[in-house]
């Protein structure tokens, strides 16, 4: 069983306060805040001033992702903004085990991102000490991208460490996520599932929530 997290990169800036209730309404317990500065991805989004004009609005945990370099520079900014949960990437990081205890120090979940091309043994060294493990199942940066399919086998993977070692750490799948993979990436052990184009960038992005979290079940 696991949950959907809606990417808020997906939404309807038109409509963003009935997507945002309307998920909440559904059911909906996580929104994923994709932070992206141009350099480390090849795009912008928005900021922790942003996110914290969101946070009195909804109940929902803020589970932000940062494709930021060097991510430790703004931990307590999110801290401050109200974000629950703070994942930043290994390659972006150039004192990673320093960075996830700042966010743990600050009261927040700490998750640790491994792009496509990152193997598992870039992160053993912190998987006692991770809230959370993130599987880009694209290469980050942009919604509406295909799911890479290699992401599964990784996500097994770290299934199978999280048993035999008897970690607590949740596993997340992001990136091309939709109802054709969605029960797969569950049996591979995910926890949460990332949706942007297949939730909020949906026409009917309410009856795509519900059925997308019906197959996650
Ligand atoms: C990609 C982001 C994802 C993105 C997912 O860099 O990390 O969270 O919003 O969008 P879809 O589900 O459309 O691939
Ligand atoms: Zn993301």
């Amino acid at each position: 069983m696991a949950w959907i997290a809606p990417s808020f990169l997906a939404a309807d800036i038109w409509r963003v306060a009935e997507q945002i209730s309307g998920l909440e309404q559904a059911g909906c317990r996580y929104l994923h805040l994709d932070i992206m500065d141009g350099a480390y991805v090849p795009n912008i989004s928005f900021g922790a001033d942003f996110v914290k004009s969101l946070r009195p609005h909804t109940k929902m945990v803020f589970d932000a992702h940062l494709m930021v370099e060097e991510p430790g520079r703004f931990v307590e900014d999110f801290a401050q903004a109200g974000v629950e949960s703070l994942t930043v990437h290994v390659e972006a990081c150039r004192h990673v085990h320093r960075t996830l205890q700042q966010i743990k120090d600050l009261g927040m979940k700490a998750g640790i991102a491994l792009n496509p091309a990152t193997p598992i043994c870039a992160v053993e060294e912190v998987l006692p000490m991770v809230d959370l493990v993130l599987v880009m199942s694209v290469n980050p940066g942009f919604c509406g991208q295909k799911f890479i399919a290699g992401a599964l086998g990784k996500l097994a993977k770290l299934a199978e460490i999280r048993s035999r070692q008897g970690y607590p750490f949740w596993l997340q799948i992001d990136g091309g996520i939709n109802l054709d993979n969605a029960a797969a990436a569950v049996a591979a052990g995910a926890d949460l599932l990332v949706a942007g184009s297949a939730v909020l960038g949906a026409a009917d992005w309410l009856a795509a929530y519900k059925a997308l979290a019906a197959k996650a079940l």
